[in-house]
């Protein structure tokens, strides 16, 4: 299986650390946050990744990881020119993935103690359809919200005033090609951008919309809190596969 890792959009929350300096190459313990998304992937099994972000930090990212050869991957690069939204990123590997083969997309900011391997594995055996990562969480309106019925998820609200569950959507997501033809289909939010939510809700209302739940601890370090968090719960990471 191929990886992406959406490492673009705007790191708004986290103003002005982020004024000069992409948020996935901020330091979480002892590496650049984007570290951590290759390592889980590495680890996973997973050698072949594209990495998508903004023009003004591409060649951060070429100088931190080069071609991945260190690493014992291969990385490829992608230009999200404006954040028009994460289903916009994901578009943009459409060429890298091609038209025959499931693939693993990471949020750049999603930091995690699970290993992927066994839902990386759960979802090959899968015979269609999309599977996401959740995570019971207290404080739910923050995320994407699951409403659960049996193993399926039903719909997903983006950040909704009353959750219908604790279980927040995380950002790891498995997807077949057929993905890209509804980044295609769907339209700009009320916030001007291509939601990952509207894809998902897509692949939930034809009942092929999996799940399993994340047992460690999880936290997408998007906000100067969450970020803290990260680093406390990271510091003593020595990095399995770092550079
Ligand atoms: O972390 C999980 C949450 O991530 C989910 O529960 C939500 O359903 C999902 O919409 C997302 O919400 P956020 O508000 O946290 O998304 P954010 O705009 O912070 O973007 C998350 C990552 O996506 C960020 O690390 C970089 C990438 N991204 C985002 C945008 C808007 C891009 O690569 N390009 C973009 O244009």
């Amino acid at each position: 299986m191929k990886g992406v890792i959406l490492a673009g959009g705007s790191g708004t929350r986290l103003r002005p650390l982020t004024t000069v300096v992409n948020k996935h190459l901020l330091p979480v313990g002892k590496f650049p946050m984007i570290h951590y998304s290759l390592e889980k992937l590495h680890s996973a099994g997973i050698r072949e990744v594209m990495i998508v972000t903004g023009a003004q930090s591409i060649g951060l990212y070429a100088a931190y990881i080069g071609s991945g050869a260190e690493r014992g991957m291969k990385v490829h690069y992608a230009v999200q020119d404006e954040a028009g939204g994460i289903a916009q990123a994901l578009g943009l590997a459409e060429s890298f993935i091609g038209d025959d083969e499931k693939f693993i997309v990471l949020l750049g900011d999603n930091l995690f103690e699970d290993s992927l391997d066994p839902f990386v594995k759960k979802y090959e055996s899968q015979s269609s359809g999309a599977m996401v990562l959740l995570k019971e969480v207290e404080d739910p309106r923050r995320y994407g919200v699951a409403e659960l019925d049996g193993g399926r998820i039903t719909s997903i609200e983006e950040k909704p005033e009353h959750p219908k569950s604790n279980y927040s959507v995380t950002g790891i997501y498995m997807y077949d090609p057929e993905v890209f033809d509804i980044v295609r289909r769907i339209k700009p939010s009320a916030r001007g951008e291509l939601e990952i939510t509207d894809v998902n809700n897509v692949y939930a209302e034809a009942g092929t919309l999996t799940y399993d739940v994340l047992e460690g601890w999880w936290t997408d370090a998007g906000t100067h809190e969450s970020l803290r968090e990260a680093a406390d719960r990271l510091s003593k990471d020595d990095g399995e596969n770092g550079k």
